[in-house]
C-alpha cells in the first residue's frame, strides 16, 4: 500500500470530467469482462495522481484499486509497483517475488488479476521511473489483459522521455495491442484563473478605487 491511495473524495478537480467520464466508461468494459490498460500521460506536476485518485474515489462502491509505484531511485526496484500491491493480490506472489522467478511471476500476476470477478482497478504509477521487469510486465500484461475485470491504469512523465528512454520503446510496443487506451492530461491553469479572477479583481478593482487609479476589472471586461 502506498500513499497514493488515501482518499481525497472532498478534492475539487478543475477541467477534467470528461477524463473522469472516459475512465468510468472503461471501467464499464472491464466489469463487463474486457480489461484495458490505460497510459496516463501528462508532464510533471499536471495532475495524473490527482485524476486517479479522485475516479478510484468515485467508483468505490463498484470496484476495488489497488496502487504500486516506481521511485526515483539510482537503482529502480525490481518490479517495485508489483511489489507494492503483492498483499492484495494474494496467492503465490509474495512468495514468487522473494524468490525472483521472473516469468512465473508475470503468469500468476496475470491469473490472479484475472480470477477476480469484481471489477478491479489496478495503477501502475510513474513508469517512467520503472526497472526493465515492470517494463516487460507492462509489455506482457498489455496483449492480455483483456481477458480479465481489470483497469490498469499506468501513469507517467510525458515531458521526461528523451529519445533514448526505455519507456518510449515499451509505448511504441503497447501502441498496437488492442487493450490499450492513451489518456492524456493537460494543465488545468486557464480554467482555475477564469474562476480565480472575479473575486481577484475585486480585490484589486477595490484597492486601486482606494488609490484613485484605473481599476483593473474596467479594462479586462
Ligand atoms: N484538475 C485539478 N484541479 C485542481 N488541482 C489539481 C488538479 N490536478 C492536480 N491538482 C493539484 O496539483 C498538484 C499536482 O498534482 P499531481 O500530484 O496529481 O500531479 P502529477 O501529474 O501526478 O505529478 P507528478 O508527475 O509529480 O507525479 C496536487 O496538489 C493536486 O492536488
Ligand atoms: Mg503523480
Amino acid at each position: 500500500m502506498i500513499a497514493a491511495q488515501a482518499h481525497n473524495q472532498e478534492m475539487e478537480l478543475l477541467e477534467r470530467s470528461q477524463q473522469l467520464k472516459t475512465l468510468s466508461s472503461l471501467l464499464d468494459e472491464a466489469a463487463e469482462g474486457t480489461g484495458r490498460l490505460v497510459l496516463v500521460a501528462g508532464e510533471a506536476g499536471v495532475g495524473k495522481t490527482a485524476l486517479c485518485r479522485k475516479f478510484c474515489d468515485s467508483v468505490a462502491e463498484r470496484s476495488t484499486a489497488m496502487w504500486g509505484a516506481c521511485d526515483p531511485l539510482a537503482a529502480a526496484r525490481p518490479l517495485g509497483p508489483l511489489v507494492d500491491i503483492s498483499t492484495e493480490l494474494g496467492g503465490e506472489i509474495p512468495g514468487l517475488l522473494r524468490e525472483g522467478v521472473r516469468d512465473r511471476i508475470f503468469e500468476v500476476t496475470l491469473h490472479q488479476l484475472t480470477e477476480r470477478s469484481k471489477a478491479t482497478i489496478v495503477v501502475f504509477e510513474d513508469v517512467h521511473w520503472a526497472d526493465d521487469s515492470t517494463l516487460d510486465l507492462l509489455r506482457f500484461l498489455a496483449r492480455r489483459i483483456e481477458s480479465a475485470h481489470v483497469l490498469l491504469l499506468v501513469t507517467y512523465r510525458d515531458d521526461q522521455l528523451d529519445q533514448t528512454h526505455p519507456l518510449r520503446v515499451v509505448l511504441g510496443d503497447l501502441a498496437s495491442a488492442a487493450a490499450v487506451r492513451r489518456l492524456a492530461i493537460r494543465r488545468y491553469h486557464r480554467r482555475r484563473f477564469a474562476s480565480w479572477r472575479p473575486k481577484a479583481a475585486w480585490t484589486l478593482a477595490s484597492s486601486t478605487a482606494k488609490l484613485g487609479e484605473i481599476p483593473f476589472t474596467s479594462r479586462r471586461s
